[in-house]
């Protein structure tokens, strides 16, 4: 009996060290633009936002931060984004630091609520792709996923040996 407990106690030790590992490693925050936070783009460099957004792989889950004085930020419908129309968001902050949560697969349309700033480029399409598409290169955070991934292979191998090691004693 004390041999299974002692496997208990190691078990749990796994599940719970692997659980904070994708925590930590799965769910990533990303601060829009950069250092330089969210901010009306030189008049020279207009598609800054979504360029950023291009070189980033967001999953469901992550989160991305703005930072901004005197500004706003609105996720708003595919249309509204398209025209920079800032009547009926989705939702709005104007904190400063503001932090959203992508909580869904497919696109979030983001535009400065301040009138104008939009319009000046001041805007963002962020794309969370679903599991099954590929299509985008995997970036740097591949190799650290198959590393949970892995050790997730090797608990549910304990437990299973666990179990069978409970039915056999
Ligand atoms: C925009 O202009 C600034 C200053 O004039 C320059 O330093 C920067 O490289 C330019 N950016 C682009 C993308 O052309
Ligand atoms: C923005 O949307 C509202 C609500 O649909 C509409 O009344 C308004 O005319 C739109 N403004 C622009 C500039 O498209």
């Amino acid at each position: 009996m004390a041999f299974i407990n002692s496997v208990r106690a190691v078990l749990l030790f796994c599940f719970i060290f692997s659980s904070l590992q994708s925590l930590s490693v799965l769910c990533f925050e990303f601060q829009v633009g950069g250092p330089k936070g969210w901010v009306v783009p030189p008049s020279n460099d207009s598609k800054i936002y979504n360029d950023w957004a291009s070189k980033n792989r967001f999953q469901l889950g992550d989160t991305i931060r703005f930072k901004y004085s005197k500004d706003s930020v609105m996720e708003v419908s595919q249309e509204d984004y398209k025209k920079c129309n800032s009547s009926r968001p989705n939702f709005f902050s104007n904190t400063g630091n503001t932090v959203f949560k992508l909580d869904h697969y497919g696109p979030f349309y983001f535009i400065s609520g301040v009138s104008g700033h939009c319009e000046r480029g001041q805007h963002l399409i962020i794309k969370v792709k679903t599991p099954g598409d590929q299509s985008q290169s995997d970036g740097g955070k591949s190799s650290a996923s198959s590393l949970v991934g892995a050790s997730k292979l090797v608990i549910v191998s304990l437990f299973v040996l666990s179990f069978v090691a409970s039915v056999v004693v």
